[in-house]
């Protein structure tokens, strides 16, 4: 047994990043406390590392009670919107979850002695960059709702006195941890690789049915200025991410000045060497992706420079492309998985 490390607030803890957060946190000897309202996350999830408390981050009551009952050293935050296309449509949404209410929540735990925050915020922050790998000093020009949100809630973060915190901006998250019950189980799911993999997997049809993926995966593009065609972007797998989260908090704990660190693997990967892993790791090399045209304002090629994160935190992605996949399939093929997407299905 490790030693109790202390009682760390997960807000958001009941969804993708932040229950595997919990589960990392609680493997380094820290007591994870997961608060999330379940407007998207999922119970099972919220209670597998530690004490859950069901409640909005906007109910400055509900928050401070949590921190009163446990007395966290630090908070973890991951509570938020997060489809860009819905953040176009209902911006005001967005701004209300996104903002506002992490504005209160920074408020409410700071009052009640949480002076450590580790926010999950978001690559988006920079819109379409003018370099890439993008640096933490490139300017911040979000192109949607979403991006604006996060970059808002960022700056209020960083405006409460006597806090200091750490931003970690980041893009694409994929892959599970299949042997701790966890994984990324989003509906709607907008993300490539389990829109790749998903179709791959021998999967129920009323599963793909509820997740528009009946015609299999589509790939948007093949005449950009890459490597090969396809867009290239950046993909971290979330255990690892997680390590990133849980340094970043270590490095609070230990003193360390309010900062911004952006993540990113290297030299990200393109659509066509995931579509080309995914025909390896699942054993399917008769996956074909169709291919429709280039999405507008779809950049070439997004991928954050974490050469800070290196060097400050001492954090370096061990994970790649092939695991991130046979991670989330192995995921995808549990009764868990299955059954919740199906349950949300039939309530939506
Ligand atoms: N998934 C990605 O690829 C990705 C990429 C970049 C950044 N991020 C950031 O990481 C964070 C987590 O993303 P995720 O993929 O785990 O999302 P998710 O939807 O799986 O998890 C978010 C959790 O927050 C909870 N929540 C939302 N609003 C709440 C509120 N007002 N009060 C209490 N709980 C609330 C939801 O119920 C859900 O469990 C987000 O802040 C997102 O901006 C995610």
């Amino acid at each position: 047994m490790q030693p109790d490390a202390g009682n760390i607030l997960v807000s958001g803890g009941a969804g993708y990043i932040g229950s595997h957060v919990a589960h990392t946190l609680k493997q380094a000897g820290f007591t994870p406390i997961v608060l999330d309202s379940l407007v998207k996350g999922n119970r099972w999830a919220g209670e597998k590392s530690g004490p859950f408390r069901q409640g909005d981050i906007g109910d400055a009551a509900f928050v401070a009670a949590v921190c009163d009952e446990f007395k966290p050293i630090a908070a973890l935050h991951f509570a938020a919107f997060i489809e860009v296309g819905e953040s176009v449509a209902k911006p005001e949404m967005y701004f209300a979850n996104n903002r506002d209410k992490a504005r209160i929540f920074f408020e409410t735990i700071a009052k009640n002695g949480v002076g450590n925050i580790v926010f999950s915020s978001t690559a988006a922050v920079y819109g379409e960059p003018e370099d890439v790998p993008i640096p933490e000093t490139a300017a911040k020009k979000p192109i949607n709702p979403y991006g604006q949100s996060k970059l808002d809630a960022e700056e209020a973060m960083r405006a409460i006195p006597g806090v200091r915190s750490v931003a970690l901006r980041f893009f694409n998250v994929a892959g599970a941890a299949p042997e701790a019950g966890l994984g990324e189980t989003h509906y709607p799911e907008t993300h490539v690789i389990p829109r790749i993999v998903l179709p791959l997997i021998d999967s129920p049809a009323a599963l793909l049915d509820a997740l528009g993926l009946k015609a299999g995966f589509k790939l948007f593009g093949t005449d950009y200025p890459t490597r090969d065609g396809t867009a290239v972007r950046d993909y971290i797998h979330v255990l690892d991410l997680a390590d990133a989260h849980v340094l970043a908090l270590r490095y609070l704990i230990g003193g360390g000045a309010t900062n911004v660190f952006n993540l990113g693997s290297g030299d990200g990967y393109s659509v066509n060497e995931i579509i080309a892993a995914a025909r390896k790791v699942l054993s399917r090399p008769d996956f074909v992706a169709g291919v429709v045209p280039r999405r507008a304002g779809d950049p070439a090629t997004l991928i954050a420079d974490s050469t800070k994160a290196r060097a400050l935190l001492g954090w370096a992605p061990h994970r790649g492309i092939e695991e991130m996949i046979a991670s989330a399939a192995a995921w995808h093929r549990t009764e868990t998985y299955v059954n919740t997407i199906l349950t949300k299905a039939r309530a939506a």
